[in-house]
Formats: C-alpha cells, sequence, structure tokens
C-alpha cells in the first residue's frame, strides 16, 4: 500500500495560556507566529509557527465546553495532536475507516486555513489523536 500520508502539517500543542506560550517559543526558540485564528466551532483559539514545511499549533480553548478544555482538565498540557497532510482528505478518511480504525469525523469538515480535515480517534491509533489534513492554497507568511 503507497503511503496516504505526504508530510507532517502540524503537530498541536495543548496550553492554557496562549499567549506565555507564544511568548515562551519566540523567546526560547526564536520561533514567530506566521498565523492566527479562533476557530468558533471547536472553540479553540490557534497559533501557528512555521517549522520548515510544516507548524507547530499552539492551542488553547475559548469555552469551558471545547474538547481542548476536557483534554487539559484529563491531561494536562502538552502534545494533543500529530495532523498529516494527505492529497485527499475524503479518500484518505475512507481508507482509514475501511481498514476498520476508529474515526471522530464520519466526513471531512473545514479547519482552520480553509483545510479540509478529519480526526481518526486515539482509541485505535496507539493512544494519538491524528488529524488528516488537505491544505487548500499554501499558507502566504504574515504578521510580518
Ligand atoms: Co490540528
Amino acid at each position: 500500500m503507497e503511503s496516504l500520508l505526504t508530510s507532517i502539517d502540524h503537530v498541536a500543542i495543548a496550553v492554557r495560556d496562549l499567549d506565555a506560550a507564544i511568548a515562551w517559543y519566540a523567546d526560547t526558540l526564536g520561533a514567530k507566529v506566521v498565523h492566527r485564528e479562533v476557530v468558533a466551532s471547536d472553540g479553540v483559539s490557534e497559533a501557528l509557527i512555521r517549522v520548515g514545511d510544516g507548524f507547530v499549533q499552539l492551542l488553547t480553548p475559548t469555552r469551558q465546553d471545547s474538547t481542548v478544555a476536557a483534554f487539559l482538565d484529563r491531561r494536562g498540557e502538552g502534545l494533543h495532536h500529530v495532523a498529516y497532510r494527505v492529497a485527499d482528505c475524503a479518500a484518505a478518511l475512507a481508507a482509514v475507516k475501511a481498514s476498520g480504525a476508529r474515526v471522530i469525523d464520519e466526513v471531512p469538515r473545514h479547519g482552520s486555513r480553509g483545510t479540509l480535515i478529519a480526526f481518526v480517534h486515539p482509541k485505535t491509533s496507539f493512544g494519538t489523536l491524528i488529524e488528516l489534513v488537505q491544505e487548500s492554497e499554501p499558507l502566504a507568511s504574515t504578521d510580518e
């Protein structure tokens, strides 16, 4: 079988204080935020730091019923999910489902930056929440 995964899109890290985390990455690692977005449907605010061809995504809940709020309560700050780029999110999701893996999203939905995304449940992926990301257009650098 050919790999469905073309590269790592982002590694998402759940934090309680987004501004403090952004400042830490800047002051300690010299890493700059290239994109910020509030995803109202998921109840999260995110900041993307470019690392090579991919991103680190700092993620914080904007409301208490967000799944990220529940994650922070249960597991504390740290790695939340790994997002892989795929050529075709619907096709990749169908292949994952056909293999018997448990998924969170039955069909692709819109993520940040105009991407098309779907989450695979950590229960059948050895404890890691996996996101499949189909990029729309390359992200232009902003905030400079
Ligand atoms: Co993500």
